[in-house]
C-alpha cells in the first residue's frame, strides 16, 4: 500500500493518478490538508504536522511506501519563514522516523533546484557543488537532503529523492513558487492573449514538463536499490528557458500573444538559482532520459488547456 502526502498539490494530483493507474485505485491512499474532489480511491484528510494521525493512517492501511510531497514553496515560505521551516522539516522527520522504525519500507521526498545559491556554478550545474541557498525553502530542502542521506547511511532506510526543476503541467496549478510563471503564462495566453511576467525576460531557469517529472519519479522509485547511489537527491536537468523564449514558442501557436515584464521579489530568488542542470548521475544510475523539449511541451500544454 502506498500513501501520498500532499495529494491535492501540483505534483500530488498527477502522481496519485499515475500510481493508481499502475497499482490499482485501492492500493494508493491520497491525503491532503483539505478534501480533494473526486478521489478515485481511498482519501484521508491529514495535516502533515499531525504525527499521531499520520501514524494512525499508516497502521490502518498497512502502508509500505510514502510519497511525501507536502511543502511551502519558495515564494510562500519567504512570507512565513518560521512556518515554512517547521512544515517542511518536521513533516519530513515524521516520515523518515516511520522508515527508521520499520513501519514503512520506502520513502520518496522531493528536493529542488532551490538548494543551489548565488555561488553555485549556474550553467550545467553539477550534482556535487556549492549549495548556499538564500531562501527558507532552499534551506529546508538542502537540510532535508542531508537528513535523508544521514538516515540512509546510519539506519539503512530506502529513501529516494529528485531535485525537481520548475514543473509545468496543465492538470493543476502550482502554488507559491518562483517558476510558476511558466504555467500561468499558458493559461493567460489562452484566456486573454497577454501575460505580465514577474521575472525579467532573460531569466533562464531549469524547467520540466510534468509528464517527464512524474515518469522520473516512478522510474527512480522502481529502480533496484543498489543502483541508487545518491541518497541525498538527484539533479534532474529538464529544459532551460527564459520568459522571452517561452513567449516566442507560444507566439508560434498564438501569433497575437503579448508579454510584458514587471519583475518583483521573485526575480532575486530566480537569479540565485541555476540556469541549467547537469543530470548525468541520474542518467548513469537509473537511466534517466527526458522526453519533452520546449516546443513539444508548448504544443501539448496548449492542446490540453484548450
Ligand atoms: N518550483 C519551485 C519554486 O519555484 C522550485 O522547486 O518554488
Amino acid at each position: 500500500m502506498i500513501l501520498v502526502l500532499g495529494a491535492g498539490g501540483q505534483v500530488g494530483s498527477e502522481l496519485v493518478e499515475k500510481l493508481r493507474a499502475k497499482h490499482g485505485n485501492e492500493k494508493v491512499v491520497a491525503s491532503d490538508i483539505r478534501e480533494v474532489g473526486n478521489s478515485e480511491g481511498p482519501f484521508e484528510v491529514l495535516n502533515a504536522l499531525d504525527k499521531d494521525k499520520l501514524h494512525e493512517i499508516v497502521e490502518k492501511y498497512k502502508i509500505e511506501e510514502i510519497y511525501h510531497l507536502v511543502a511551502l514553496l519558495s515564494a510562500t515560505a519567504e512570507k512565513n519563514p518560521k512556518f515554512g521551516w517547521e512544515l517542511n522539516m518536521d513533516s519530513l522527520f515524521y516520515v523518515l522516523d516511520l522508515a527508521k522504525d520499520k513501519k514503512i519500507k520506502k520513502v520518496f521526498w522531493p528536493s529542488s533546484i532551490a538548494v543551489f545559491g548565488p555561488n553555485t556554478p549556474r550553467e550545467n550545474t553539477p550534482q556535487h557543488t556549492v549549495t548556499d541557498p538564500t531562501t527558507v525553502y532552499g534551506i529546508s530542502k538542502l537540510s532535508g537532503e542531508r537528513w535523508c542521506e544521514y538516515y540512509a547511511n546510519n539506519y539503512g532506510i530506502d529513501v529516494r529523492s529528485i531535485r525537481y526543476p520548475g514543473l509545468i503541467g496543465y492538470k493543476s496549478m502550482p502554488g507559491g513558487g518562483t517558476t510558476d510563471y511558466a504555467v500561468d503564462i499558458y493559461h493567460k495566453a489562452l484566456e486573454s492573449g497577454s501575460y505580465e511576467c514577474f521575472l525579467e525576460e532573460d531569466t533562464y531557469l531549469p524547467m520540466m514538463y510534468m509528464e517527464d517529472a512524474i515518469r522520473a519519479t516512478v522510474e527512480l522509485m522502481e529502480a533496484p536499490s543498489e543502483n541508487i547511489k545518491i541518497r541525498s537527491s538527484y539533479n534532474l536537468g529538464g529544459i532551460s528557458f527564459s520568459p522571452k523564449k517561452i513567449a516566442e514558442e507560444i507566439k508560434k501557436q498564438i501569433p497575437s500573444f503579448k508579454i510584458s515584464y514587471t519583475p518583483d521579489f521573485r526575480q532575486s530568488i530566480a537569479e540565485s538559482w541555476p540556469k541549467s542542470i547537469n543530470d548525468s548521475a541520474a542518467q548513469n544510475d537509473w537511466n534517466w532520459e527526458m522526453e519533452y523539449d520546449l516546443s513539444k511541451m508548448t504544443l501539448d500544454m496548449i492542446k490540453n488547456l484548450k
